[in-house]
């Protein structure tokens, strides 16, 4: 038998830092009911100190996983961050403290100006308090990548000594190279006294485009947990990829002595379901999530695939989730087929949910005859962003054309249900549009990018709009909206985009 590699998910915490990729509460606790479902072992669901919001992230995601899955919160080596952590963690059946601290120079001298002697009283003080409050501790090294080797030893032992049951060794800012990074994970699980009681955990960045690499490097080294997020999301150019990292392993276990317990088959759902929860879209041509990665398109590769799978594939796609059939709901379908085709995509709705999704999905059946699972997505998409939103889209005329001039009406309604209406002009009809848009918010912001496609196939295809902006505080969040017209659905992203910004402005 291989060893067990723990897939620790931080999706909702690293991943989150990815500019525009803010979630909701309710988005979290989605996303994290289908990571149970992907079968992670350990869900990270946030950093309580850091906004009211996100400590109740954190308590809602441990009320719903239950005991299914070991729920993480982040915290720096403070007394008042680990407080928070255990608090938000209370009602987590399986709850776990991961607290730390910058262990290289450059995070000793630039970022703590502490001395190595105060870096490690800090960790002996702040994992033994940790510890007090939760019997699941994990210690994060941060920077340990660029540490000085015999002090990232003395800084685990500290760790472990003061009762961290894991040890995570990190590669904060992408900057090491795999052999170089599996040396150093060989070398504090020969040298750090008291290791062999420990798990040692590795989380890498993407700068260099080798997290999942240096990730499988940790694991060939010894590492048995990984930390990773879905679709590679997380600071700057993210963290290592999740389904990278699970196929990687499923593909290489036997020399790499590994395997997981991650259930395949959900990888595409979950990659979708972040996807369109954070407006995030997955390039092309991403390994296995990617639309292109299982697709042969030179004649040479089509013929040898036809003739054997194995000559160009080294993963079925029905492994991952990436062959299922797309079912195709119409007018007729009634809601017993809505209902499995959504809880098939990952989305569960008690039954006043379901008549409402129902409604809407009527409507959009007369409009557009197929239904497509892209369809269905956009549609949850719809409905959850509305359930939070500050301002509503009420009605919006517009007149255009050549050679006139682009002219919008535009009605929103606020949180009180007063109804606010204004006319203005643009250069084009959505410069208009959003001209009236900032005329009734009036919140300062820029538009950073706009980008429209279509959601499936065909002419009737709904266009879905993501847009990010800044914030006066140069804060990036991200809109969706998805309508037929393009012009509904431009309006629908940009108020999403600001609805987020000011909801973070409260908490
Ligand atoms: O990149 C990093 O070092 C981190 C730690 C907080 C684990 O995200
Ligand atoms: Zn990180």
């Amino acid at each position: 038998m291989t060893r067990k590699i723990d897939i620790f998910d931080t999706t909702l915490r690293d991943g989150e830092q990815s500019p525009g990729a803010s979630m909701t509460r309710e988005d979290k606790v989605a996303i994290a009911r289908q990571l149970v479902r992907l079968g992670v072992d350990v869900i990270e669901a946030g950093f309580p100190v850091s906004s009211p919001g996100d400590f109740e992230s954190v308590r809602s995601v441990a009320e719903a996983v239950g005991d299914a899955a070991v729920v993480c919160a982040l915290s720096r080596a403070m007394e008042g961050d680990i407080q928070a952590a255990a608090d938000a963690l209370a009602p987590a059946a399986r709850p776990r403290i991961h607290t730390g601290i910058g262990v290289s120079p450059v995070h000793l001298q630039n970022k703590l100006a502490m001395s190595e002697d105060d870096c490690l009283d800090r960790i002996r003080t702040s994992v033994a308090f940790a510890r007090n409050l939760c019997s699941d501790v994990q210690f994060y090294a941060e920077d340990a990548s660029r540490a000085d080797r015999a002090f990232l030893v003395r800084a685990c032992e500290t760790a472990i000594e003061a009762g961290a049951n894991i040890v995570n060794i990190t590669d904060t800012t992408g900057h090491a190279l795999p052999e170089e990074f599996a040396a150093l994970v060989a070398y504090v699980l020969e040298h750090a006294r008291g290791i062999d009681q420990a798990k040692l955990s590795v989380h890498c960045h993407n700068d260099l485009g080798l997290a999942t690499a240096l990730s499988l490097a940790g694991v060939s080294a010894g590492a048995t947990q990984v930390e990773c997020t879905i679709n590679g999301l997380g600071e700057r150019a993210g963290n290592a990829s999740l389904e990278e990292i699970v196929m990687g392993i499923a593909v290489h276990g036997e020399s790499l002595d590994a395997h997981t317990e991650i259930n395949t088959n959900e990888i595409v759902r979950t990659s979708r379901m972040v996807a369109s929860t954070t407006g995030i879209r997955v390039q092309p041509n991403k390994a296995i999530v990617g639309a292109n990665a299982f697709a042969h398109s030179s004649g040479i590769h089509q013929d040898g695939v036809l003739k054997a799978r194995d000559t160009y594939e080294i993963i079925n796609p029905e492994t991952v989730g990436a062959a299922q059939t797309n079912i195709v709901l119409t007018a007729r379908s009634g809601r017993a087929a809505l209902a499995h085709r959504l809880e098939e995509l990952g989305f569960e709705f008690d039954m006043e949910a379901l008549d409402a999704i129902y409604d809407k999905f009527l409507e959009l059946a007369d409009r557009k005859r197929e239904v497509y699972d892209e369809d269905l997505e956009s549609l949850v998409g719809e409905m959850g962003r509305a359930a939070h939103a500050i301002y509503t889209l009420c009605g919006l005329q517009v007149s255009t054309g050549f050679p006139l001039t682009p002219t919008v009406t535009l009605t929103l309604a606020d949180e009180a249900g007063e109804e606010h209406t204004v006319a203005t002009t643009g250069d084009g009809p959505i410069n208009a549009a959003y001209a009236a848009v900032n005329k009734i918010i009036g919140v300062e912001n820029e538009l950073l990018e706009f980008d429209i496609q279509a959601a499936t196939r065909g002419t009737d295809a709904l266009g879905e709009v993501t847009v990010r902006i800044a914030g006066p505080d140069s804060r990036v969040f991200t809109g969706r909206g998805t309508d037929p017209d393009i012009i509904v659905s431009s309006v629908k992203a940009y108020l999403d985009a600001l609805n987020r910004l000011l909801v973070s402005q409260r908490s």
